[in-house]
C-alpha cells in the first residue's frame, strides 16, 4: 500500500471527498464520495449544521468506497474573502557555502511579513522568483554565492472567520483539516500543461457559486482571485426570466442551455411548465441562450477586469483554460474568447488512475487537484524540514507554503496529511 492522501472539495454545489494512494509518481484514486452541498453560498459557509452534515455524508461515502477511515484531509477554499498580493522579502547571506534552505526560509518569512488587516490571515506564500546580488530571475538560488537575496512571493490571504467556519464544519464531520488549499491552485495543477504555465495562462474555474482564477507565468503563480458569480447565477436568471422554479431552471439549463445565441436555430423550441400555469408552454431555445449569454458575457467581463487589474493581461500568451462544472455549457468557449480576445480551451482532469471515470469532468478539477497539490506541498515541507533537496519555484508548485495547522491535532504531516486505519481486512480489497 502506498502513502494515502485525502481531499475534501467543499463546493457550493457538491462536496467531493477523494481518497488517493500514492503509487510511484502517480496518485491512484481508491475512494470517491460525492454529496450535494448544503449550507454553502458563494463559496462561504452560511449554515454550519447543514454543511457539517453534507461533509459528513460525503466523507462516509468515500470511507465506504475506499475501505479507509478518514482522519484528516486537504480542504478547498474559495469565496469573496480571498485576496492576494505580491510581496518582496530581502535577507543577507553570510554562509561560505552559498544560499542555504534556511536563507530561503528567512527570505520567505520577510516577504510574508505584510501588514494584515484585522481578521485576515495568510493562506499561501508562493515564491515566484529570486534576485541574488542584483541578478534577476534566479529560479533556484540554492548553493549560489552572493550577499543579498531577494524573493518575490505571491501571497494569498483569507478572512480568518471564514476559514474558522469551514474548519468547524469539517472537524464537526470528524476530519482534521491538514491544510486549506485555494481552489484555482488545485484546479490549475490538474488542467494546465507545463508549457502553458511557462508561456502565461489563466485558469478560470467556473463552479456553482464562484469563479476562481489563477494566473501562471514563467512557470509559477503570479495572481489569484475569486469572483462571486457562478452557475447558480445562470440558473437564477433562467428561473426569473422564464418564471420557473429553480430546480426546473437548472434542468432546463443542463438540457437545453447554450451560451451563444448565434449558434441556435431561432425556430427551435422546448416545453416547460412555468409557475402558476396549468398548461405547459413553449419557449424558444434562442431566448434561453440569450439569458445565459447575458450573464456569461458579464462574468467574462469581470474576469477581464481582474486580468487587467493584475496588470498581467498582456502576458497570457497561452490564453485561458476554462474548467469547473459550468465550463460544460455549450458555447461558453466562444463567449470567453470573444470577450477576452485570447485563445480558450475547456479542460478536465485527464491524468488519472483508479476510480477515475466519474472524475473525468470539469466539475472535478479542484477535487483531483487537492490530492496532487496537497501531496506536493507536504513533500516540499518535508524536504525543507530535512534541509535537503531542491527548493525552487519550479513549475509554480514546489515551494508553495501554506497555512499550517492551528496548533490542534497531532503533527503527523509525514503521513502526507492523512491518518487512516484500515476498516477492512487486506483481502477484502
Ligand atoms: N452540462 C452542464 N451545463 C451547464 N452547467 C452545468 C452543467 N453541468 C453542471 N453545470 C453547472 O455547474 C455548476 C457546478 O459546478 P461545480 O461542481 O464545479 O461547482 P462547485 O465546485 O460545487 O461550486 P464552487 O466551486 O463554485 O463552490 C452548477 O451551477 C451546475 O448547474
Ligand atoms: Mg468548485
Amino acid at each position: 500500500m502506498g502513502e494515502l492522501v485525502v481531499g475534501i472539495d467543499v463546493g457550493t454545489t457538491k462536496i467531493c471527498t477523494l481518497v488517493g494512494e500514492v503509487r510511484a509518481e502517480d496518485i491512484y484514486v481508491v475512494g470517491v464520495g460525492v454529496e450535494p452541498a448544503r449550507g454553502m453560498k458563494k463559496g462561504v459557509v452560511n449554515d454550519v449544521s447543514a454543511l457539517t452534515a453534507a461533509i459528513s455524508s460525503s466523507v462516509h461515502k468515500a470511507e465506504r468506497s475506499s475501505g479507509y477511515e478518514i482522519g484528516r484531509a486537504f480542504v478547498s477554499v474559495a469565496g469573496a474573502h480571498i485576496d492576494s498580493k505580491n510581496s518582496k522579502g530581502v535577507v543577507g547571506i553570510n554562509s561560505p557555502r552559498g544560499v542555504q534552505i534556511s536563507d530561503l526560509e528567512r527570505a520567505m518569512d520577510a516577504a510574508r511579513a505584510i501588514a494584515l488587516p484585522h481578521n485576515r490571515e495568510v493562506l499561501h506564500v508562493i515564491p515566484r522568483c529570486y534576485t541574488l546580488d542584483g541578478q534577476e530571475g534566479v529560479r533556484s538560488p540554492l548553493g549560489m554565492h552572493g550577499f543579498r537575496l531577494e524573493v518575490e512571493a505571491h501571497i494569498v490571504m483569507a478572512a480568518s472567520s471564514s476559514l474558522q467556519n469551514l474548519e468547524k464544519c469539517v472537524e464537526g464531520a470528524g476530519v482534521y483539516v491538514d491544510r486549506f488549499i485555494l481552489n484555482p491552485l488545485a484546479s490549475g495543477d490538474v488542467v494546465l500543461t507545463d508549457a502553458e504555465r511557462e508561456m502565461g495562462v489563466m485558469v478560470v474555474d467556473i463552479g456553482g457559486g464562484t469563479t476562481d482564477l489563477a494566473i501562471f507565468i514563467d512557470g509559477t503563480v503570479w495572481h489569484t482571485a475569486v469572483i462571486s458569480v457562478g452557475g447558480w447565477h445562470l440558473t437564477n436568471d433562467i428561473a426569473q426570466g422564464l418564471h420557473l422554479p429553480y430546480e426546473i431552471a437548472e434542468a432546463v439549463k443542463v438540457e437545453y442551455g447554450h451560451a451563444d445565441p448565434k449558434d441556435i436555430d431561432p425556430t427551435e423550441m422546448f416545453i416547460v411548465q412555468p409557475f402558476g400555469e396549468e398548461q405547459m408552454s413553449q419557449v424558444k431555445r434562442v431566448d434561453l441562450a440569450q439569458i445565459i449569454f447575458d450573464r456569461t458575457e458579464e462574468l467574462f467581463q469581470l474576469v477581464l477586469k481582474e486580468a487587467k487589474y493584475s496588470a498581467y493581461d498582456g502576458l497570457l500568451s497561452a490564453g485561458i483554460v476554462l474548467t469547473g462544472g459550468s465550463a460544460q455549457l455549450p458555447g461558453i468557449k466562444q463567449v470567453a474568447s470573444e470577450v477576452l480576445k485570447m485563445p480558450v480551451r475547456v479542460a478536465q482532469p485527464e491524468r488519472l488512475s483508479g476510480m477515475a471515470d466519474q472524475l473525468r469532468n470539469p466539475a472535478y478539477s479542484t477535487s483531483v487537484g487537492l490530492l496532487r497539490l496537497g501531496l506536493i506541498m507536504d513533500q516540499e515541507d518535508e524536504r525543507r524540514g530535512r534541509n535537503g533537496g531542491s527548493y525552487r519555484p519550479g513549475n509554480g508548485l514546489p515551494g508553495i507554503g501554506s497555512r499550517g495547522p492551528r496548533g490542534k491535532g497531532p503533527n503527523i504531516g509525514k503521513l502526507f496529511g492523512t491518518v487512516m486505519k484500515r476498516l477492512l481486512p487486506e483481502d477484502d480489497e
